[in-house]
């Protein structure tokens, strides 16, 4: 449950700064896990944005969640070099095996999958991040096999 008065502390201590929406962002990720729906709305108040510029701040950076990640996160690269590689249908694979999309966890809270833009291992595409921890030369059954063994 989201505590308002958490959120508003969190403005609070933000919103003198220059720039302060991206700080808000990142801090109420770090105290819910994500940035909530109810949070929207106080934030956009307090900055003074509409709730459709907010919105398209937290989709441009694609960090910001809107719901709390699995106990395990797997991040794919979908930028050129590795759709070059074959991330695409890699992708479709993994999100199939899992029945997720883009972005979902499954129902058991065990893993999301996230896509992600260029991990710096154009060399070795695809290349993929599971918590945290980037692999290169990556095949579906590689992923699926360390997160859903
Ligand atoms: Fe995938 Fe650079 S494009 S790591």
């Amino acid at each position: 449950p989201l505590d308002p008065a958490e959120v508003s502390a969190i403005i609070q201590q933000n919103v003198h700064r220059e720039g302060p929406l991206l700080p808000i962002l990142h801090d109420i990720q770090t105290a819910f896990g994500c940035v909530p729906d109810a949070a929207r709305a106080p934030i956009a108040d307090a900055l003074n944005i509409t709730e459709a510029e907010l919105h398209g701040v937290i989709s441009f950076y694609h960090d910001f969640r809107s719901k709390p990640a699995g106990a395990r996160v797997l991040k794919i690269c979908r930028a050129e070099a590795c759709q070059a590689m074959g991330a695409n249908a890699m992708s479709e694979k993994v999100l199939t095996a899992l029945g997720l999309g883009w972005h979902e966890t499954t129902p058991d809270g065990a893993i999301t999958v996230e896509p992600i833009y260029c991990l710096g291992l154009c060399a070795c595409a695809p290349a993929a991040m599971i918590d945290g921890r980037v692999k290169g030369r990556v095949t579906a059954e590689a992923l699926l096999a360390e997160v859903a063994p």
